[in-house]
This record gives C-alpha cells, structure tokens and sequence, in this order.
C-alpha cells in the first residue's frame, strides 16, 4: 500500500469531496494497485467463529434469501464453498492491525463519520441482493472479482417480508467487474448489488450518518444526568375542582415553565457528541492487562518506545475535551496537544513529552485496556 495518490482515481480530496462524497458513485480503477486482501477466507470464517466479534452470514436458496448472526461454530460453515452464500463479518479493524492500517488511508473523513471495516467473503454467485444504505461506504476489492450493479434510483421499496432489505424492483444503470485493489464509492441511498464472479472478498470501509431521531433520543439520555432546575412544585392557591381526576391547567402551566428551564449550549452539544460518538458498540469489551505495569514503568515505558491505542477504542478531541471510549475529559495546553495527536494518530511516539498528569491518565487508560505501551 505505497502510493496512495491512486486512492481517489488521480482526484484531489478537495475534488472528491466536492464532486462526489455524498452526492454520486466514484468507480475507482486500482485504488490500491498491490491490494491483494488482508486476510484469508479460511481466517475470516475463524473470526466469524470468534466470540465478541459480530457477523452475518447470507444464505441463497432456490432464489430465496435467508440471514443467521453471531454466534456461529465453524460446522456452520461446512457446505460454505458450495453454495451462494455470503459471510459478512463486521469490524474486522478492531481485530486485525491491518485492518486499522487500511482505514488511516480514508483519515480525509473526520472520525466521528467512520463506523467500520466490515470484510465479506463468497464463492461464485455469492451475494446479499439489491439494497441500499444508509452509509457512504467504500467498496475495496481483495481476493476474485466482484460484479457491482447500482442504480441511483428513487423507488426505495423492499420486499415485504424478506429476512434482509432487498429492493423489489431494482433498475440497474451501470454495472462494472471489480478485481483486487479496484474501489467503488456509494454515497448513502444508492441502490446496489454485488455479486461473486468467483472466489471473492470485498472490504467495506464505511461511514455512518446518524438519524436526527437517534441523535435527538441520544442527547436526551446524555441531558438527563446533567440538568439542574431549582425549585419544586407549589400551589399554595389551589382551588377546588369539579373532577378530581382532572389535570388542572395550573398544574399544566406551571410545569411547562419548569420544565422550559431546561438549557443546553454549544459545548453541551460538543461533549454529547464525543462521548456519544466514541462509545464503543455494545458488544465490545476491553481486555485488561493481566499483569499490569506499576505506574512508574508503564511511563518509562511510554517515554522510551512510545503507545497505542487498542484497536478498539475510539477516542475523539474537541476544544479542551478528549473523549475516549464514551467518556469526557478536560486539558489543556501540552496535555491536550498531546492526547489529541494520541486521537488523530492512534499512536504516540517516545519524543513527545508528557506531563505528570497526562502519565497519569494515559495509565488509568492503559489499567482499563484501552491502550499500551508499543
Ligand atoms: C458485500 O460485501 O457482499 C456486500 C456489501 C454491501 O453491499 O454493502
Ligand atoms: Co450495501
């Protein structure tokens, strides 16, 4: 993986980012020239297998599609190279080091938009039927050649019933055979199928674009621990009602105003969506060190090689906050520059000094599993 200039088909980020990224497909000729995968369908299937890690698996029978999820045993994939199945295993980056590594080659999208590295893999005729998403996804191919069919067309309605959301009348428009390290970029909504040419693997680096609905539902949750209205409910002029059962429009009144008390400002929105976005998913658990460092040569360590973070954290900077794996926590100056190079990089190198204090969460971080020493 040298020469990323191809990445975007001899396009500038700016050009890309203009013409095309959330607005049309991009077909990518030898995006990545030596792609040739990072793992084989035999490892995929064992990480399939794994516990805590989530996949799909996508049956084809007679034309007809069904869906199984996690947990599998390797039994379940007996008669695979057989049939047109597909296997779908998501967040192959928090597994495999390689993984990681390919998506900084996508760093151009700020990380709040990153959602994951998912790897599929099917023997001919594979696939998981027209559909669309509701993610801006690159579609790097690995091992064999896939068929991509896309329409940018707007009927969106599926077939009632089916285990997956496949498009009851799916036009195609263009359609093109991808082989290793060719890319194509979908922005959200655009209408797709592949299918397998022959032994086949895909990469999906993909980008999610929350609803309004779950962010509006999300901010919410995160208010409720952090609001504060002084005060409580009075009616030292309360009159006799006709039904006592009746919500009087007092009582209505007065709780509208209370609870029109309730603020929030630009930071608020700013710490909701670090803690919010850097939450890892609910299935995922960090491993804490067996047997941990002392604190005093956990930061030797640091100071002489360096740290990573574990391929599965998510850690994200705004202003004097960093946001790791769901929480907040405030600095400022050399510590802040520090930890937000830690959350752009993924990785601190030995020269970069650090404060007391920043040794000291960098250790808490390190005794909860979420980084360590290179
Ligand atoms: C696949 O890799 O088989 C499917 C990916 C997609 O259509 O989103
Ligand atoms: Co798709």
């Amino acid at each position: 993986m040298k020469n990323l200039s191809t990445l975007l088909g001899g396009l500038s980020v700016n050009e890309f980012l203009r013409d095309y990224w959330q607005k049309k497909p991009l077909l990518i000729r030898k995006a990545i020239p030596d792609f040739t995968g990072l793992l084989g369908a035999d490892e995929l299937i064992q990480l399939a297998c794994t516990e805590d890690v989530q996949a799909r698996l996508v049956t084809q029978d007679k034309g007809k599609f069904g869906l199984c999820h996690t947990p599998f045993e390797a039994d379940d994939f007996k008669h695979f190279g057989k049939k047109k199945w597909t296997v779908l295993v998501q967040g192959v980056n928090h597994h495999l080091p390689e993984g990681a590594a390919l998506l900084k080659h996508f760093d151009f999208i700020p990380h709040t938009r990153l959602d994951d590295l998912m790897v599929s893999y099917a023997p001919k005729g594979g696939g998981v039927g027209p559909h669309f998403d509701s993610y801006d996804v690159f579609l790097l191919q690995g091992l064999g050649h896939r068929r991509w069919q896309i329409s940018t067309q707007a009927d969106h309605t599926l077939i009632e019933g089916a285990p997956l959301r496949i498009l009851r009348d799916f036009k195609i428009e263009q359609e093109w055979v991808l082989e290793a390290g060719d890319m194509l970029y979908l922005p959200p909504h655009c209408a797709h199928n592949g299918i397998a040419e022959d032994d086949c693997m895909t990469y999906s680096i993909g980008f999610r674009t929350p609803a309004y609905q779950e962010l509006g539902e999300q901010f919410l949750v995160y208010l409720q621990d952090r609001i504060n209205i002084d005060g409580m409910y009075a009616d030292p002029d309360l009159k006799t009602q006709k039904h006592p059962s009746k919500i009087s429009i007092d009582m209505i009144k007065q709780v509208e105003s209370a609870v029109a008390k309730i603020r929030w400002d630009r930071e608020d929105i700013a710490n909701f969506l670090g803690c919010y976005l850097s939450e890892p998913k609910p299935h995922i658990f960090f491993d804490t060190p067996e047997r941990p460092l002392s604190a005093a040569k956990f930061a030797q360590r640091v100071q002489q090689r360096g740290l990573e973070l574990d391929l599965k954290s998510q850690m994200l900077s705004h202003k004097g906050w960093i946001f790791m794996n769901g929480e907040a926590y405030s600095a400022n100056g050399d510590s802040f520059e520090a930890l937000r190079t830690l959350a752009d990089q993924r990785s601190l190198s030995a020269e970069m000094p650090q404060s007391a204090e920043t040794l000291d969460l960098l250790y808490q971080w390190y005794l909860d599993g979420y980084l360590s020493p290179a």
